[in-house]
């Protein structure tokens, strides 16, 4: 009997963070595309659910909602580590209420790493859990080994001192300063390293470990977790909606973007929850103006900053559709706080980068943007130091956006090289494809 046919009832469990959710959503949509047989239960909060309920997606997936136990998306900035214990403590039980109510009974589960119970949750029900890992597989390979830091003297450490101490022991992971490690050296990211370093070990736990990774972009790391793991473990990336792209969509940024010339315009977009302190976003937002380089800026609701924008000198959104903007002839730059699925859609949008890291396993990813894939730069002096002024911003804006410079031909040659890469492990037959393929094979075999 041919596998494809059988029913398959996957319960998709994500951490409730919009970078978090869309990669899991992403990734069932691309199930769902290629199974039309499978059914997807996506389990949110009744809150999460208001804000997802209107996207568009295929009849084969449904939403199965729980009360909200969890603080609102709106806290998660405030307090990351409280947000973080509630997650821990109050959202299992509701989950597994929900789950033995569903008919059919789930055949399988797909649950973001960090919920870490969502293992045991799969044990009483008897059924596999595969774990999605929505960054870097890099940092999961930091996470996993996170004992080596330890056992070489480098954590914890004062990274106004020794920031600049070379790691080079992570399996495949290639040598990185201890600056641009994950940010759990201080404040909320060193309140909340136990729990993503017991998610990375929580793996060993689960039947698969699926990466929203590509594969050619992180080989070496990739190959070396295949060898640990004694279960698959599929690279399916990037899980962004490069499958939707090609239906037809206008709205007033787009129309914008058509009117501008090619590769012109900057996209400023800081991700779905963090944001630069208050004087700093001044200063950011003072400096783009001033280098006279026309924007389209997702403000999240600060339009207070955007007044005097017209629309000859840019565009100022809450909200866009982010893969479709970035894959528009006119963006010529992406400026991003690099979250793992920013990163990966400006690869695969083939826009250069200029990475502002904010929070976490952003830095590393930065560093990735900058050094290892050269995709892009980065302003150094985050994180060293306090404020950076509107004139170096103006100054660096200028010159990232200069696509006639050789630093900056070279770039948007290299991210051009990435952008087929990735284009070519989406497309059938490539790394990607096959291994969401040989996942719904694994998936069914075990019905
Ligand atoms: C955070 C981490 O930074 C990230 O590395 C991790 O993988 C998930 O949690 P976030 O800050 O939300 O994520 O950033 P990112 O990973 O880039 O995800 C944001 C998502 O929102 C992207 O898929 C982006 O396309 C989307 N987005 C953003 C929009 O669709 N529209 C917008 O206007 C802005």
């Amino acid at each position: 009997m041919d596998p494809m046919s059988k029913r398959i009832h996957l319960a998709a469990l994500p951490y409730p963070g919009r970078g978090h959710i869309n990669a899991l959503m992403n990734l069932c949509k691309l199930l769902s595309l290629k199974n039309p047989n499978i059914l997807i239960s996506f389990i949110v909060t009744d809150e999460w659910f208001t804000f997802l309920a209107a996207d568009p997606k295929p009849q084969n997936i449904h939403f199965a909602t729980f009360p909200n136990v969890i603080p609102s998306e709106l806290r998660r900035a405030d307090d990351f580590p409280g947000f973080i214990r509630s997650i821990q403590t109050h959202m299992e039980a509701p989950v597994e209420t929900l789950l033995r109510r569903l008919d059919p009974p789930p055949t399988a589960i797909l649950a973001d790493t960090f919920l870490t119970w969502a293992v045991q949750l799969g044990k009483c029900l008897n059924v596999p859990v595969a774990s999605l890992w929505p960054m870097s597989a890099t940092v999961f390979s930091i996470l996993y080994h996170f004992d080596l830091l330890e056992e070489n003297g480098h954590f914890p450490a004062d990274l106004s001192e020794r920031g600049e101490e070379i790691v080079d022991y992570f399996p495949g992971v290639s040598k990185i300063r201890l600056a641009d490690l994950p940010s759990f050296f201080s404040g909320n990211g060193l309140q909340s390293v136990g729990f993503a370093v017991k998610s990375a070990r929580f793996v060993d736990k689960s039947q698969f470990l699926i990466s929203t990774s590509v594969y050619e972009l992180e080989s070496s790391v990739i190959d070396t977790l295949k060898e640990k793991f004694p279960f698959p473990v599929y690279t399916i990336g990037p899980s962004t909606p490069y499958f939707e792209l090609e239906s037809s969509a206008t709205n007033d940024y787009l129309r914008w973007l058509d009117s501008q010339a090619e590769g012109s315009v900057l996209y400023v977009s800081q991700g779905s929850y963090l944001s630069v302190s208050s004087a700093q976003m001044d200063e950011i937002v003072a400096g783009v103006k001033a280098s006279g380089v026309r924007f389209l800026w997702v403000a999240r609701g600060d339009d207070d900053r955007f007044k005097d924008v017209d629309r000859e000198t840019g565009m100022v959104v809450g909200w866009c559709d982010q893969l479709r903007v970035l894959c528009h002839r006119a963006i010529g730059g992406f400026w991003t706080h690099g979250g793992w699925n920013s990163t990966l859609e400006g690869v695969f949008a083939g826009v250069p980068m200029l990475a502002w890291p904010i929070f976490w396993d952003q830095f590393p990813n930065s560093k990735k943007i900058a050094e290892d894939w050269k995709v892009g730069v980065r302003f150094k002096a985050v994180g060293g130091r306090d404020l950076v002024s509107r004139v170096e911003i103006a100054e660096f804006v200028k010159r990232f956006m200069n696509s006639e410079s050789i630093e900056g031909r070279e770039m948007r040659n290299r991210v051009s090289e990435l952008q087929e890469i990735c284009r070519r492990a989406v497309a059938k037959g490539g790394s990607s494809d096959s291994n969401i393929d040989a996942f719904l094979s694994h998936i069914s075999v075990e019905l």
